[in-house]
């Protein structure tokens, strides 16, 4: 049945219906739609538009619906209704019969889906911060058990300078930070309740906006009805938030792969998160990264969705936003399902220390520590990376790492290195001068760990 059929002389054709109908993906808004009804109850109640046993009454009837919603809530998806606030409406007249006719007075569709989907949203992000939390958990148990572990750091995927495992892994925490910060900050703009707007020009009962806005949870009541039913920032503001993560998410995945390849051979991913070739008895191939990574993609393209969809269009309420649900469902399953499996990749990740440390050794990623030990004996910093850039240039020449050049062998191309250089060129000396806060250091390694374990409760 639908909510509208009064003016219409003829059926809704089955592909326009088909077409039209928002119950096939809307269906995931029926615990909101539902306690969005019983705050309306009781706001209409308070007014005197339905008398309190009647408020009751419907209370009672969608609580019970709640339950065998919340039971099998796939199974509403193709019950045939228009979208979740005609199933709702309708279930309930089946259960109290014409009193539920009532439940629909000085409401809209427009404030009610804008209620729903914030409901919604504020319900999912709880969801999502706590994964992000427990993403972070584990990264920085990570970083605390591979703490010491040398590896190269790049810049222009060159090997550039020696770290450690943990500074890499530390380096995800405070991504996801901020990621933690921004939802955070989204939720509290979006907290603020639409219902009472009506379709566009506010409900035409002096309910208690303010009242029923607390009840429902929300931190204040909307102070523009046309903006309330129109507005879907916050759908945008979320898959921003979501799409930035994501962004953190692959680059992640993208560090992991690369660590993972027979080249770098830095790591190996536990057989739980990795798949083989049907062909190459041999592959063990990271689908779980590369599916993060790939999925980054999808939730971008919501994002794009979404403010194309709003781009332009005119005040108040248009069809057109009935669009901004799929993309939305979509990418906040991806963004959480993703978090998720980033925590499962670390759970039994093995580093291969003997590979990192040799690595970092090599590729020449002590020449910074020289040009500062030549800065050292006097030697301005510009001369000094001028000679080192020759010194790399005969030790490639001559295959070895410059610690391994013989003391005469520096003296040819710079007089002042003496053997007091050799400590210098030892990667515990690199990693030790980066003493500042943030920095490679141990010590600061060990606070920046210490930090984080506190202020995620570890
Ligand atoms: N299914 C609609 C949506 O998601 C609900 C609002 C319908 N409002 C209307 N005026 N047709 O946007």
């Amino acid at each position: 049945m639908a909510l509208w059929g009064g003016r219409f002389t003829q059926e809704a054709d089955a592909r326009f219906k088909d077409f039209n109908d928002s119950l096939k993906f809307d269906y995931r808004l029926a615990q909101q739609d539902i306690e969005g009804s019983i705050g309306w109850a009781r706001a209409i109640a308070s007014v005197g538009i339905i008398s309190s046993d009647e408020k009751d009454r419907l209370i009672a009837a969608l609580e019970k619906l709640l339950e065998s919603v919340s039971a099998d809530p796939h199974g509403i998806a193709d019950a045939g209704f228009e979208d979740i606030h005609s199933y709702v409406e309708s279930r309930l007249i089946e259960e109290v019969g014409d009193l539920g006719k009532k439940l629909h007075t000085g409401r809209s569709r427009n404030d009610q889906v804008a209620t729903d989907i914030k409901l919604w949203c504020r319900a999912q992000i709880e969801v999502l911060l706590s994964s992000i939390r427990n993403l972070q958990r584990k990264l920085t148990l990570t970083a605390e058990t591979y703490q010491n572990v040398v590896m190269p750091g790049y810049t222009h995927l060159q090997r550039a300078q020696p770290i450690v495992f943990g500074h890499w892994a530390m380096a995800y925490v405070e991504m996801l930070e901020r990621d933690y910060l921004r939802l955070e900050n989204a939720r509290r703009l979006m907290n603020i309740c639409p219902l009472g707007s009506a379709a566009l020009a506010g409900t035409a009962y002096p309910v208690d906006r303010e009242q029923l806005a607390h009840d429902l949870g929300f931190d204040d009541a909307t102070r523009n009805s046309l903006d309330s039913v129109s507005d879907r920032d916050h759908i945008a503001e979320i898959l921003s938030c979501a799409s930035i993560s994501m962004m953190h998410l692959s680059r992640f995945a993208e560090d992991l792969i690369i660590y993972n390849s027979g080249e770098s051979a830095f790591l190996e991913l536990s057989d739980r998160v990795t798949s083989g070739s049907s062909l190459m008895p041999q592959k063990k191939n990271p689908d779980a990264l590369e599916l993060i990574r790939g999925k980054t993609g999808r939730v971008y393209g919501a994002l794009m969705g979404i403010l194309t969809t709003l781009k332009a269009l005119p005040l108040a309420y248009d069809k057109d936003m009935q669009e901004d649900k799929e993309g939305l469902f979509d990418a906040l399953d991806t963004w959480h399902d993703c978090l998720d499996m980033s925590a499962l990749v670390l759970e039994d990740i093995k580093i291969r220390t003997e590979r990192t440390t040799a690595a970092a050794k090599g590729g020449y990623s002590n020449a910074t520590e020289l040009a500062d030990y030549l800065v050292s004996k006097g030697v301005p910093f510009r001369e000094a990376h001028h000679i080192v850039g020759e010194l790399v240039v005969y030790a490639i020449g001559e295959g070895k790492p410059l610690e391994d050049l013989s003391v005469a062998e520096f003296q040819k191309i710079c007089p002042v290195i003496v053997d007091d250089v050799y400590p210098c060129l030892e990667i515990s000396s690199a990693l030790a001068k980066r003493c500042a806060k943030g920095g490679v250091a141990p010590q600061q390694v060990a606070s920046a760990i210490g930090f984080m374990k506190n202020h995620l409760g570890l």
